[in-house]
């Protein structure tokens, strides 16, 4: 019997999933202030939506998938990424004949590629990501940019390279691909297996391959930019403006043109090389997409987002010491002989309910033992129940970083915690308001 993790997935327990935990809330306090809801959509869906939106020849559904028949013989697929899900439950809840533009939501979930496992590439893997679809313009576009860009500058990144491109509109990508295709199909035969297999299917994802050789044909290959119509070289040229007024630091990557078929428009990566130079890839992507609201039944509307892979954003977080783990408690009680157990207990729930985080050792009335596990605990202060304390209704308190240690009244002990929790909270904002200078 095999009870190892699945080849390519992972477990995040305990102070990681802290971790972790505390990167989404950012993520997820940013989106809502932003006015983006919550959406949560299946893992599962009708393998057909991948098909149409990610496209027939894109290596993800061509190689990836976890596909299967359900046992009423539907196709079904492991969720892959989000924006297909989440567009989907936009056009099937009519959103779009009930609410203003842009309808904006925000996602969080696991999505499953049989990749082949590396640094920072998963079978299963957790995204974060936004949409916004409805509304058209280049501030809608910048200001979903922005939200990713000020996202990562929020969890204490300081460099985040973003690099940009536009794809074009639809005929500026129909004579580019002619353009290209009649180019490579002179040199095709010294290039790799998935080049030769991209020409057929998807002749674009060829500028972006990391074979040596295949770059250098690549090099000379005709440039996008220079196929794009007037209406698209100038709806990007204000993007860019927009984004440098915001002081958006970008590189312009005519390579890009991302793995998903439904991008029309403008594309972009974040991406940041930690401190070590371990490279996991893109932190997150995202672009525009004109077509994919009325592919998937909807009305005629464009829409735009980006999603955030979390194991890679953790991992840089980590490499860069700013991966925020501590589990702490906020005190841990300490009864000093088996008849105060049950006090121990009712205290705990008393704080508890008030909102301060406990714990308590009810396993043995060691002292010594009960002193290790509060600091193993990472408690802030230590409550001891003694003979004393019960004849006068209080407790003693121990500050755990400063050793200080008084008694206090049990009808006191909430405004005790409340004044010298405050404090830490005042600090904790201090911090954060130098941090945002
Ligand atoms: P994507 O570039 O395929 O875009 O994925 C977004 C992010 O998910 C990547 O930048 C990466 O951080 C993470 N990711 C992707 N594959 C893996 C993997 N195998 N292991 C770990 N992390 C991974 C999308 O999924 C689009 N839906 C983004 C989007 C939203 N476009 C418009 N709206």
């Amino acid at each position: 019997m095999d009870y190892s993790v699945v080849k390519g997935t992972h477990d995040i327990i305990q102070s990681e999933a802290e971790g972790y935990s505390n990167i989404e809330n950012i993520l997820i306090f940013n989106a809502k202030i932003a006015g983006f809801n919550e959406f949560r959509t299946p893992i599962i869906e009708n393998s057909s939506l991948f098909v149409r939106s990610v496209g027939e020849g894109s290596d993800i559904v061509r190689k990836e998938m976890y596909t299967f028949k359900d046992k009423g013989d539907r196709d079904i697929t492991l969720r892959p990424e989000m924006t297909a899900g989440v567009v989907r439950a936009m056009v099937n809840s009519k959103l779009f004949a009930q609410q203003d533009y842009p309808v904006k939501a925000y996602y969080i979930g696991p999505n499953f590629r049989y990749e082949r496992p590396q640094a920072g590439r998963y079978r299963q893997f957790q995204q974060f990501g936004v949409e916004s679809v409805g509304a058209d313009s280049a501030i809608r576009d910048a200001e979903v940019i922005l939200l990713g860009y000020n996202s990562l500058k929020m969890l204490g990144f300081s460099k985040i390279v973003l690099k940009i491109n536009t794809l074009g509109d639809f005929e500026s990508r129909i004579k580019y691909k002619t353009a290209l295709v009649d180019y490579l199909s002179n040199h095709i035969d010294i290039m790799c297996d998935d080049c030769k297999e991209r020409l057929k299917l998807n002749p674009l994802r060829i500028l972006d391959c990391k074979v040596e050789n295949d770059q250098k044909i690549v090099k000379d290959a005709p440039k996008l930019h220079d196929f794009l119509s007037n209406s698209s070289k100038s709806r990007f040229d204000e993007l860019l403006e927009i984004l440098k007024a915001q002081n958006v630091e970008f590189v312009i990557d005519e390579s890009l043109v991302r793995g998903l078929d439904y991008y029309t428009g403008v594309v972009f990566e974040y991406s940041f090389t930690s401190i070590n130079g371990v490279d996991v890839g893109a932190l997150g992507g995202g672009g525009h997409y004109g077509n994919l609201v009325k592919e998937l039944g909807g009305p005629e509307l464009e829409g735009i987002g980006f999603a955030f892979g979390l194991e890679r954003v953790a991992s840089v977080l980590k490499d860069e010491n700013l991966f925020k783990n501590e589990i702490s408690i906020d005190a841990f009680i300490i009864p000093l002989d088996k008849k105060y157990f049950e006090k121990a207990l009712t205290l705990a729930s008393f704080l508890r309910v008030n909102g301060y985080s406990c714990e308590m050792n009810v396993e043995s009335a060691n002292i010594n033992a009960s002193f290790k596990k509060a600091l193993r605990r990472n408690a802030k202060f230590a409550i001891i129940i003694g003979e004393n304390e019960i004849k006068n209704d209080s407790v003693q308190v121990k500050n755990l970083s400063t050793k200080g240690q008084e008694e206090v009244l049990l009808s006191n002990l909430v405004e005790f915690f409340d004044r010298s929790l405050e404090d830490d909270h005042d600090h904790c904002c201090e911090e954060n308001e130098e941090i945002e200078k």
